[in-house]
């Protein structure tokens, strides 16, 4: 199966990208496995007619704000981001303009829609480069209120809140990471920015997924606790086979981003089923957010 649609998305000239918290056999025949920036960045870049994306919906709706020529693919089109829902333009354009119209940043862990009412997105792996990007001193951050808390204590700026969160990695306890550090006393402790601000102090790095495989790969230590969803477990060790990795937490899995299976995949190669396009002009308000932040990195 694995060889079939590889070679199938060689005929059609389609690049196949996953995110780090895909099922193995997904990362497994992806072109590139990565986090949110860099799966955008490339998707910016590549010069195939298909983007197959495995991951959730506003993952392919990016790409498709970024290449509106392209046909992208969502190889399972109800994959979506609960996060990404707790935030719509109504709310957020009411909120914008009862602070004075400040700027917006809005992770792109959010619709098309919302992107189109913001001024720059933001990932897990630049947040804090793209808040002190901006020359206002007060800023709207939506919807994750722990990436913004984050921001929040790397920045001059006055940030405000959006009530928004991932119900993983919000779900994290201190108990679930005393748990972990008992169970493994030497291994170094990473969490995700969307982890609760009561966690991320206790962690001796914070990292986007990406980041996390990176700081493991460069760090002399040989044991680490991921403070994120647990699909990282299988890249992490993958690009880092001398060294173990411990969940912080069994419960950290994201049902959305075990959806997409291999059948998926070939079935929307085949039949472009679970395409995703971005109306035009929504697509165009929302490339000025998105671009900003691609510009930056
Ligand atoms: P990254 O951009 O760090 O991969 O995170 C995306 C995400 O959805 C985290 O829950
Ligand atoms: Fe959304 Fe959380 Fe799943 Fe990431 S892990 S896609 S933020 S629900």
């Amino acid at each position: 199966m694995k060889e079939a649609i590889m070679e199938l998305a060689r005929k059609k000239n389609a690049i196949i990208l996953a995110h780090n918290y895909q099922p193995p056999e997904i990362q497994d025949i992806a072109d590139l496995c990565g986090d949110s920036l860099e799966l955008s960045i490339r998707a910016a870049e590549t010069d195939a007619d298909i983007i197959v994306f495995c991951g959730v919906h506003f993952m392919a709706e990016t790409a498709s704000i970024l290449c509106p020529e392209k046909t992208v693919l969502l190889p399972c089109p109800d994959a979506g981001c609960p996060m990404a829902d707790m935030v719509d333009t109504a709310a957020l354009t009411a909120r914008k303009k009862a602070l004075g119209d400040i700027p917006v940043v809005t992770y792109v862990n959010s619709s098309a829609a919302v992107k189109a009412v913001s001024d720059i997105c933001c990932t897990s792996a630049n947040v804090i480069q793209v808040v002190n990007a901006l020359k206002a001193d007060a800023v709207l951050m939506t919807p994750d209120r722990n990436l913004a808390q984050y921001a929040a204590g790397h920045t001059h700026k006055k940030i405000h809140l959006w009530e928004g969160y991932c119900p993983f990695h919000n779900n994290l306890t201190q108990a679930d990471v005393d748990a972990a550090r008992q169970a493994h006393p030497d291994a170094l402790f990473m969490a995700h920015p969307e982890c609760p601000p009561e966690i991320l102090a206790m962690a001796d790095t914070i990292q986007s997924t990406s980041g996390m495989i990176q700081y493991a790969g460069s760090s002399p230590l040989s044991q680490f606790i991921l403070g994120t969803e647990n699909g990282l477990l299988y890249p992490i060790s993958k690009a880092n086979p001398d060294k173990e990795f411990f969940p912080a937490s069994p419960k950290m899995v994201c049902p959305d981003m075990k959806k997409i299976n291999l059948s998926d995949v070939k079935h929307s190669l085949e039949t472009q089923a679970g395409e995703v396009r971005v109306p035009e002009p929504t697509r165009k308000k929302a490339l000025g957010a998105v671009q900003k932040m691609i510009d930056l990195a």
